[in-house]
C-alpha cells in the first residue's frame, strides 16, 4: 500500500544522529526509458552537490560503469561512442573527503566478482575494521573509498549466506557505523535497484511502471510530481512496477508519497548566463512568494502557521537560541537585531559547528531557530540534536521541503524560494530574511513589544520589498561597471552598521566565494581597530550605509576612509545627496525603514560579487572547493 500525502509540511519523522557526512549526488533509473539520459541530466542537477568526479553504471549485455576525475560534462565527452543502451542506471558526483579526486576513487565502485556496483554518499567510519578482515580474506582494492570495502562486504555476506542481495545489504548495514545513502545494482536481479538511507538524503519519484532515484527531487521532475522520502534504517527495493520499503528488521513499511509543488522552469536557466544570476533576478517573485499567504498588511496581519502553533512558546519564551552556518548564520544576526528591538526576547546567534561541540547552557523555554537553505547543513543538523536532547523546541527556517532539518524540528517556516541551484545563496537569503521578519512581528504583536503603528508600518514596509527590489534590479548595470572597475582588487573590506552590518559580513563572504578576492565585513566603528590599517588607495572599501538612525555615523567612518585614500563604493538610500560626495561609486536602493534595509541592501552586493566572478572568469555557479550543501562536519 502507498499513502499519499497531500502536502509535506514540517513533520516530525524518526531521524537519527548525524556524524559527518560525505556530501555527493546520486540518481538512479529503472524502467522501460534509456536510464542512461535520465541518470546524466539528474546528475547536471545534482553538481550542486559536489564536483569532483562523476560516474554512471549500466546493464548493458553485462554491467558497465563509466567513470571520470572532473565534472559530468567530462564524464559525457569521455563516454561519447559508448553503447549505452540500458534501462537501469545508478549515476554518482562526488565532492571528495576521504581519497583524494581521482578516475580510482570516482564512483561507482565494482564489486570483486564484478556483477555489483553502488555509489553511496556518507562515511563508513568502522570501513578499516572490515576492510582488514577482507583483505585477510584475499580480497584487493582497487580504490581509497570506505564505499569499495562495503560493497564487497555486502558481496561477501551474499556469496557465505547464499543470500539475496537485499538481505545481504540488510545484514551489512546492521555491522556498519556511519552515515550512506548507498544504490546498488546486480547483474543477476537486472531490473533491481536496493536504495538505502541512513543520514544521507533518498528521494524515489514514483511514475508508471517506473521509478527514479535522487538525493532530491531535480532529477525527476520532468517526470514525476510523487516522490517518497525515505527515512533513516530503511531499504528500499526498487524495480519498474513495485517499490518495497522495508526496516532493517526486515519489516514492510508504507511508502508515504508527497506530491510535489515545483515546476521543471524553476531548475532551470531560463537564459541567464548562470542561476545565480538568475536567482538574484528572482527575488523579487521568491520574496512575494514567501510573504503570499502570510502577510496581509491592508488587514493588518501576518498568520504563519508554523509560529502559530507554537505562539505559546514563543510568547514566553526566555531566550531565542539561532544556530545556522555561512550566509544563513548572517540572516541570523539580522534576526539577533530586529527581535531584540521588537519583541525584546534576548537573542543569541550561534554558529552550528561550534554551539555542537561546547557545553552551552539550555534552558527550559529556550527556543532554537534553526535556519538552513538545505536543511541537510550537518553541523546545523547535528546541533539541533543536542539542543532537542536537552528539551529545547526546534523551530527550522528551511528551505528545501522535506529536508532532515524540516524533518526534524518541532515546527517551523518554509521559505519558499524555490530551489537554489547556484553554490553561492542568494534568494535563499532573502527568503529567510522575509520569514524572520514575519516572525518577528507576529512575535512582537503577541507579546505587545511592538506598538501598533509600528507593526502596520512594518507590514506595509514588508510588503513594499518585492517592487523595491524589482526596482533596484533594474540598474543592475551599474554594478557591473563598478566591478569591471574593480575586478583586480586583491582585498576588499565591507563596512556596515546597525541592521546593516550582518550585510556586510554577508557582502564580504559573497565576494570571496565568487571572485576569490579576500574580502573581510566589519561594523564601521569597529573598523579602527584594527583593518584601518589595510586602508591604501587600492583597496576598494564597501559601505553599506543605507538611511538609517546611524546614518551619520557611518558617513564619519566613510570621511575616515576617504582621509587615508582608500576607494569607498557606497549603497545608499535614493535621495542622500551628501554621500555621493564622499564616495568613488555609489549605488542608489528605494527607501526603506531601516529594519527592512537588509532585505534590499543585500542585493547589490550579490550582484557585485557576481559580475567581479564573471569578470574574473570564476565559475560562480561551481566555484573552487565548495559545495551547495554542506553534510560533512
Ligand atoms: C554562502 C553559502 C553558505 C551556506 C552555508 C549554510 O553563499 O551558501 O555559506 O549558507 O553552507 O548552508 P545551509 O543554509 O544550506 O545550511
Amino acid at each position: 500500500m502507498i499513502v499519499i500525502r497531500e502536502k509535506s509540511a514540517f513533520l516530525i519523522y524518526p531521524n537519527s544522529f548525524l556524524n559527518s557526512l560525505l556530501m555527493c549526488g546520486i540518481v538512479g533509473y529503472t524502467g522501460p526509458r534509456e536510464a542512461y539520459p535520465i541518470v546524466i541530466n539528474g546528475l547536471k542537477r545534482l553538481e550542486y552537490r559536489g564536483y569532483d568526479s562523476t560516474g554512471v553504471a549500466l546493464l548493458n549485455g553485462g554491467l558497465k560503469v563509466y567513470k571520470k576525475k572532473g565534472r559530468v560534462a567530462d564524464l559525457e565527452n569521455f563516454i561519447i561512442g559508448e553503447n549505452l543502451h540500458s534501462n537501469i542506471g545508478i549515476g554518482h558526483t562526488r565532492w571528495a573527503t576521504h581519497g583524494e579526486p581521482n578516475d580510482r576513487n570516482a564512483h561507482p565502485h565494482t564489486s570483486a566478482s564484478g556483477k555489483l556496483a553502488m555509489i553511496h554518499n556518507g562515511i563508513i567510519e568502522n570501513y578499516a575494521q572490515i576492510k582488514k578482515e577482507l583483505l585477510n580474506k584475499g580480497y584487493h582494492f582497487t580504490s581509497d573509498t570506505d564505499t569499495e570495502v562495503l560493497l564487497n562486504f555486502i558481496e561477501d555476506i551474499k556469496n557465505n549466506n547464499e543470500c539475496n542481495l537485499e538481505e545481504a545489504v540488510r545484514v551489512a548495514l546492521k555491522r556498519i557505523t556511519g552515515a550512506y545513502c548507498i544504490l546498488l545494482i546486480d547483474e543477476d536481479t537486472p531490473d533491481t535497484i536496493i536504495a538505502a538511507r541512513k543520514g544521507s538524503p533518498l528521494v524515489i519519484g514514483v511514475g508508471k511502471g517506473e521509478h527514479f532515484l535522487g538525493s532530491d527531487a531535480t532529477p525527476m521532475l520532468e517526470y514525476t510530481k510523487e516522490v517518497v522520502y525515505v527515512n533513516d534504517y530503511e531499504l528500499a527495493i526498487v524495480k519498474p512496477d513495485e517499490l518495497i520499503l522495508k526496516n532493517l528488521g526486515n519489516e514492510k513499511i508504507t511508502p508515504f508519497v508527497t506530491k510535489l509543488d515545483m515546476e521543471l522552469a524553476a531548475i532551470e536557466k531560463g537564459g541567464y548566463d548562470h542561476f545565480m544570476l538568475k536567482e538574484i533576478f528572482e527575488q523579487p517573485s521568491t520574496i512575494y512568494d514567501c510573504l503570499r499567504g502570510r502577510l496581509d498588511a491592508a488587514a493588518g496581519q501576518i498568520k504563519m502557521s508554523g509560529v502559530d502553533n507554537n505562539i505559546e512558546a514563543f510568547k514566553n519564551a526566555s531566550r531565542i537560541i539561532i544556530v545556522a552556518c555561512g550566509t544563513s548564520w548572517h540572516a541570523g544576526l539580522v534576526a539577533e537585531y530586529v527581535i531584540e528591538e521588537l519583541c525584546r526576547i534576548p537573542v543569541e546567534v550561534e554558529y552550528a559547528s561550534e554551539f555542537r561541540y561546547r557545553n552551552p547552557i539550555i534552558n527550559k523555554g529556550d527556543i532554537i531557530l534553526a535556519i538552513s537553505q538545505s536543511g541537510e547543513t550537518a553541523d546545523t543538523l547535528v546541533a539541533i540534536e543536542n539542543a532537542k536532547k536537552q528539551g529545547a523546541i526546534i523551530f527550522g527556517i528551511v528551505n528545501v521541503v522535506g529536508s532532515s532539518i524540516a524533518r526534524m524540528s518541532d515546527g517551523g517556516a518554509y521559505t519558499h524560494a524555490g530551489p537554489e541551484i547556484g553554490v553561492a545563496s542568494t534568494k535563499a537569503f532573502t527568503g529567510q530574511l522575509a520569514v524572520l521578519m514575519m516572525m518577528a512581528l507576529q512575535i512582537g504583536k503577541v507579546r505587545g513589544t511592538i506598538t501598533n503603528k509600528l507593526f502596520s508600518q512594518l507590514l506595509f514596509e514588508l510588503d513594499a520589498v518585492p517592487e523595491k527590489v524589482e526596482a533596484l534590479l533594474k540598474n543592475a548595470d551599474q554594478l557591473k561597471m563598478i566591478a569591471e572597475k574593480y575586478k583586480d582588487a586583491t582585498d576588499a573590506l565591507f563596512l556596515g552598521r546597525g541592521y546593516n552590518f550582518p550585510i556586510a559580513l554577508e557582502g564580504a563572504l559573497k565576494l570571496k566565494e565568487i571572485s576569490y578576492i579576500h574580502a573581510e565585513g566589519y561594523p564601521a566603528a569597529e573598523m579602527k581597530h584594527g583593518p584601518i590599517a589595510l586602508v591604501t588607495e587600492i583597496l576598494p572599501v564597501v559601505f553599506v550605509a543605507t538611511k538609517d538612525s546611524y546614518h551619520e555615523k557611518i558617513i564619519s567612518n566613510m570621511q575616515e576612509i576617504k582621509a587615508r585614500r582608500g576607494k569607498v563604493i557606497a549603497i545608499i538610500t535614493e535621495g542622500d545627496e551628501v554621500t555621493p560626495t564622499l564616495a568613488d561609486d555609489v549605488f542608489f536602493v528605494p527607501p526603506a525603514h531601516e529594519i527592512m534595509a537588509p532585505l534590499l541592501s543585500c542585493v547589490p552586493l550579490q550582484l557585485l560579487s557576481y559580475y567581479m566572478g564573471v569578470a574574473k572568469g570564476v565559475d560562480v555557479d561551481k566555484p573552487r572547493n565548495l559545495a551547495k550543501s554542506v553534510t560533512v562536519e
